[in-house]
């Protein structure tokens, strides 16, 4: 599998887009607004007054209503405390990093309603803001030496570069890693989400200016054991719907048992001993945070009525989002065909599961703020 051709997330705004089918990052960008407003100002305490210019980027932007979200909440920041100090805004240079494969098409199409949008809604105090795109991975160099004062990603970095080398078929009838997979099939995927992660570390290492300041959030774990149903849960359904297609003939067997998906959601403490080994960032805070599998907010028994009641199920709408961001990964290697029969018995299983299980149907999210330790 090349994974720079086949990870994008489902393109253009129809029914299957990631567009439309993405609350539930949409909920994750907003739950972490704090955490980069807090990164905002200490970046402005070690930075400001002195920058005519901030260049932002975010990495693994993808194409939708999310994409400026994160970078709109950074650039308000800024301008909310160059207001209060009675300075000038700054101008704001924005560049938006996805895989080659993504759809930039569609991205770059509605630029020009933001720029209108920053105009209507913020008027003329905002600084200039230049949005540009940067296609590759984040997993290497993107960015000229010393060139970024903020980096952000959300919901991109549990995003292998590769599936581990040596998988062959030896997680039969999975996925992913699960209860029943090999000990050797849990520490190939640790081993290349430790490598993956180092090199995304160095590179932005050397890509970011001093004070610099990088917000990352991924789907991760609670648990040490990468095997828990919080991290393998969405891939366990699909792999139970895949094996029902194997028994009835419409999927083969040994598909089935050669595809491992290039993903992992590490443990906070793997995110540590990386960072610290790494050593160019120092971690200013890391929190854990449950999203519903939903997006929903289910607070309170008001919203969970008012989730009850609309025309679309839970699982259907669970179902949706793991369609529009795994899809072009399944088809590449089962084909398209059946696609909507597979994604039909997985929101079948998820329907009856969240009908009738007490356990969690929360995403397990980890968010952590870092500043670079270079000095000036
Ligand atoms: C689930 S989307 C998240 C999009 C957006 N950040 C959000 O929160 O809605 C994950 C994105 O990460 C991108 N991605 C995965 N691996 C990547 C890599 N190595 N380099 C750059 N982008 C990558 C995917 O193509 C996809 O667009």
């Amino acid at each position: 599998m090349d994974i720079k051709q086949i990870v994008h997330m489902n393109e253009g705004t129809g029914e299957t887009s990631y567009a439309k089918n993405s609350v539930v990052q949409n909920k994750i960008i907003s739950v972490g607004k704090p955490i980069i407003e807090e990164a905002v100002l200490s970046f402005c305490c070690t930075n400001y007054p002195g920058s005519e210019r901030v260049v932002i980027a975010d990495l693994g932007c993808s194409s939708g209503p999310n994409t400026m979200l994160a970078v709109s909440d950074i650039m308000d920041a800024i301008c909310r405390i160059c207001r209060q100090l009675g300075d000038p805004s700054p101008e704001f240079q924005v560049f938006l990093n996805d895989l080659p494969g993504n759809d930039f098409n569609t991205l770059f199409r509605s630029i020009p309603a933001y720029y209108n949008s920053i105009k209507e809604e913020r008027g003329s105090e905002f600084g200039h803001c230049y949005i540009a795109g940067m296609p590759g991975s984040f997993y290497g160099r993107l960015f000229p030496r010393r060139s970024l004062h903020f980096v952000h990603s959300s919901s991109s970095l549990h995003w292998l570069s590769q599936v581990p080398p040596g998988l062959g078929s030896k997680n039969k009838g999975k996925l992913f890693i699960s209860k029943t997979s090999p000990p050797c099939v849990l520490s190939a995927y640790a081993l290349q989400f430790q490598k993956d992660f180092t090199s995304f570390l160095h590179s932005r290492s050397e890509e970011m200016v001093a004070g610099g300041r990088m917000v990352l959030s991924l789907v991760g774990r609670r648990s040490a054991d990468p095997s828990t149903e919080e991290s393998c849960h969405q891939w366990e359904f699909l792999a139970q719907a895949m094996q029902t297609m194997v028994i009835q003939g419409l999927v083969e067997e040994k598909k089935l048992d050669s595809f491992n998906a290039p993903y992992y959601s590490p443990s906070a403490e793997e995110l540590r001993s990386a960072i610290q080994r790494e050593g160019s960032f120092a971690v200013d805070r890391l929190d854990i945070l449950e999203i519903d599998w939903d997006g929903g907010d289910h607070d309170t028994a008001e919203a969970a009525a008012a989730a009850e009641t609309t025309e679309e199920s839970g699982a259907e709408r669970v179902m949706k989002t793991i369609r529009a961001v795994v899809e072009s990964m399944l088809t590449s290697h089962f084909g398209g065909e059946m696609m909507d029969e597979l994604f039909r018995r997985y929101r079948d299983l998820l329907s009856h599961y969240m009908s009738t299980s007490n356990n969690t149907t929360k995403y397990t999210n980890i968010i952590i703020s870092m500043s670079t330790k270079l000095s000036y």
